[in-house]
């Protein structure tokens, strides 16, 4: 039933017994390990079904620390593919505004790459809107099958929701 799937903080410890793709748990334990902001999970039973990390510290991005001034990041947002169209991504990001409104943070935004027509649909239709006109170019880390990572540059559409009516 859908409606057993619960939603709620994790700790390092669920990261390495539940997220198995590597890129993923790479980035989430880092940022753990950081304490760079909430890591959210939703699981079904013992299964998880997906994640979204609140970044409640700075971004790194420059244009995003200057432009939006306390900004809080949804990063790694991601439903497994078997759950996906059950609206579990929608919660996900209930949940983080909810968490931003406990700590009376007033604004969200996340990065998108421009291709991602599915995400972008998303993030319309739960009420975030376009931030400037132009993308901006991010960093891109990628963990290879070797362990060893790969830097790049991506372009990335920012949308920025308030989480206060
Ligand atoms: C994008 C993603 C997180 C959506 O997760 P989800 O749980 O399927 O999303 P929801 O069920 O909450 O979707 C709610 C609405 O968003 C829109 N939507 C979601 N995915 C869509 C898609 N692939 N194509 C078109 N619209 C989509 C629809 O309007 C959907 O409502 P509907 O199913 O009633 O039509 C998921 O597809 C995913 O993990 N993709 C790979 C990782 C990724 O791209 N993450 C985003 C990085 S910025």
């Amino acid at each position: 039933m859908d409606d057993d799937v619960s939603i709620r903080i994790a700790t390092v410890e669920d990261v390495l017994r539940l997220v198995q793709d590597k890129n993923d748990r790479h980035h989430l334990r880092e940022h753990l390990d950081h304490d760079r902001g909430v890591l959210l999970i939703a699981l079904l039973g013992e299964a998880l079904v997906g994640h979204l990390f609140l970044r409640l510290g700075e971004p790194e991005e420059e244009e995003l620390r200057n432009g939006l001034p306390g900004v809080a990041l949804i990063q790694h947002l991601k439903v497994l593919e078997a759950y996906r169209r059950r609206g579990y991504a929608t919660r996900l990001l209930d949940e983080a505004a909810r968490q931003l409104r406990a700590r009376g943070r007033r604004t969200m935004a996340l990065g998108v790459d421009p291709k991602n027509e599915g995400a972008i649909e998303l993030y319309r239709k739960v009420g975030f809107q376009a931030w400037g006109d132009e993308p901006i170019q991010v960093d891109r880390v990628d963990v290879l099958d070797d362990g060893t990572t790969h830097r790049s540059r991506e372009d990335c559409l920012v949308f920025t929701k308030e989480v206060f009516p």
